[in-house]
């Protein structure tokens, strides 16, 4: 049995989480996090983590990337290795991730579906090929009007993958309203759209001349993304300090 605390349990992850939980028979929430009170559904909800008397094989959270602290404290006073899916984090907050991964295993992974991670080792491996040939870089994402943070993180963990499997640094231009010149190749341009009920849509367009390639990734439910975190609740199950991503989780699957 993999033992889970979910943080952000009333939330609409949260309570994907807490579905697909219940739909297997080797993965259980004792315990549950949030801010926000009410019945998160079989399991006791308490409002801070360090008031948490369960111990866990694993802590999900899909809250909010303020409470990352008070997990990172959790995480180093109990071992429990903690899997971080918020979105949001600021640099300083990014620097004391990668702190704490010396004293406890921490996953963080912006997006949960295992669609994305193999569209990361798609860009990684051709990005070069398609920008030396001449090929702008633009990626475009979408998302439902509850959404706080832009871009989305998924759409930064793409211009991360991009770049990583370029030669040369390319910066990442949020905005050209202020701008009034051509466009330089050597960028990777990132646009945000906010509406309706979009799970998560990303386009990461190649334009050249005279012919576009894009590649893109459709989430039709928040589902793949709960069920990306319970794969990774097995698979952080008495991992040891440093960091580890979905990348591992889909190697360690196939
Ligand atoms: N990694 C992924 O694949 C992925 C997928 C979807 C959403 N997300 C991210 O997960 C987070 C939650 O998304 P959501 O749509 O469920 O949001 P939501 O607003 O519906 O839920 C967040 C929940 O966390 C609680 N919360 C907020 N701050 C807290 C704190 N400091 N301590 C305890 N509880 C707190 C809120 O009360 C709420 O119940 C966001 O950062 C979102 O971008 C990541």
């Amino acid at each position: 049995m993999v033992n889970i605390i979910l943080s952000g349990c009333m939330g609409h992850m949260g309570q994907m989480v807490t579905k697909a939980a219940s739909q297997t028979d080797d993965v259980k929430i004792v315990a549950g996090v949030d801010k926000a009170s009410g019945d998160p559904g079989g399991y006791p909800l308490y409002d801070d983590i360090s008031k948490c008397a369960e111990k866990a094989d694993a802590v999900i959270d899909f809250s909010a990337a303020a409470a990352v602290d008070s997990l990172l404290e959790y995480g180093r006073k109990t071992k429990t290795p903690l899997i971080l899916c918020a979105t949001g984090y600021s640099d300083e907050q990014l620097q004391r991730i990668e702190e704490a991964s010396k004293d406890v295993a921490i996953f963080r992974s912006a997006n949960m579906s295992f669609g994305i991670s193999v569209l990361s080792q798609i860009l990684k491996k051709n990005a070069a090929k398609l920008a030396e040939a001449g090929f702008d870089i633009e990626i475009l994402e979408k998302h439902h009007n509850l959404k706080k943070d832009a871009p989305s993180g998924t759409a930064l963990l793409l211009a991360d993958a991009i770049s990583s499997g370029l030669d040369e640094e390319y910066p990442y231009v949020y905005d050209r309203s202020k701008r009034s010149e051509k466009r330089p190749h050597n960028e990777i341009g990132i646009s945000a759209i906010r509406g309706g009920t979009i799970p998560g849509d990303h386009d990461v367009i190649f334009a050249g001349e005279d012919e576009v390639v894009t590649f893109s990734h459709r989430a039709y439910s928040k589902a793949v993304f709960a069920k990306g975190a319970v794969q990774a609740a097995r698979f952080m199950k008495g991992k040891g300090p440093g960091r580890y991503d979905m990348q591992a989780v889909v190697e360690a699957s196939v």
